[in-house]
């Protein structure tokens, strides 16, 4: 069974190279206008775009930094504010990529799930809503799904309380990204994620409440695409796409009507 409205966002990292590429990647968004009172859409620009497309896209599809600092505004170069993406009149945000939790070596600070919590309750605070990623690391899925859950839970653990307080559970979103299948071509197959996914309401339903498990709702990302979007939506605990790629092809819109 469903639980709620699916979501599909587009995660566009650090594309593209230049700003004049910007209209043609809005305009794939276009044909999902349609869709927009059966999906939530939203897409996240490079945190240096996020201003110049944020009025852009067709109405109703939210614009959402890739990452926001822990705290408000003040002495932190080269942070962005809660309390600044909010001014902006933005509603969402996203963090714990894995790519930012530092799975890909890159020269990021490695993000804690700690730092995460902080993060989320800031977000919460200020009235925006959060995409919270999550996903195991090819060892881990190598060992199997208990581990994988173990690996997936340990990052949910410390926003626990925040989950447990928060009224609205539409306004937090758990995307699983195995990062094996990231930018790999490789997807979690329909019951591989089926099984995580339902796995990690199962938790939730106990270390949080029957209340959360049921109202929150988990994104599959991972070399998502037009191709294996309508046989990943059929699984009952998905409940949409974090798109990486194919977010930056038209084929987003297919992605989105095959949750429909
Ligand atoms: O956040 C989206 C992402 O990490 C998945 O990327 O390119 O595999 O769809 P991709």
């Amino acid at each position: 069974a469903k639980y709620s409205q699916p979501i599909v966002g587009g995660n566009w990292k650090c594309n593209p190279a230049s700003h004049s590429t910007l209209p043609t990647l809005v305009s794939n968004f276009e044909g999902v206008a349609d869709y927009l009172s059966d999906c939530d859409v939203y897409v996240c620009p490079s945190n240096l775009h996020v201003s110049l497309v944020k009025d852009s896209f067709v109405p109703g599809i939210s614009v959402a930094p890739q990452n926001c600092n822990f705290g408000g505004c003040g002495a932190y170069t080269g942070e962005m504010a809660v309390d600044q993406i909010k001014d902006l009149g933005l509603d969402t945000v996203l963090i714990g990529h894995s790519e930012r939790r530092g799975e890909f070596g890159l020269p990021t600070p490695k993000e804690s799930n700690e730092l995460m919590a902080t993060k989320l309750k800031y977000i919460l605070d200020q009235g925006l809503k959060c995409v919270f990623c999550i996903g195991e690391p090819l060892p881990v899925r190598e060992k199997g799904i208990e581990a994988v859950v173990e690996e997936c839970t340990k990052q949910l653990e410390d926003i626990v309380p925040i989950l447990k307080e928060l009224e609205d559970k539409s306004r937090v979103v758990i995307a699983y990204e195995p990062v094996w299948a990231i930018g790999t071509g490789v997807t979690a197959s329909p019951s591989q994620a089926q099984e995580t996914h339902s796995a990690l309401r199962s938790w939730i339903a106990t270390a949080v409440d029957a209340k959360t498990a049921e109202g929150i709702r988990i994104q599959y990302g991972g070399s998502a695409n037009a191709g294996n979007a309508k046989e990943l939506s059929e699984m009952d605990d998905i409940d949409g796409f974090l798109v990486g790629g194919a977010s930056l092809k038209p084929e987003i819109v297919d992605i989105v009507k095959a949750l429909m």
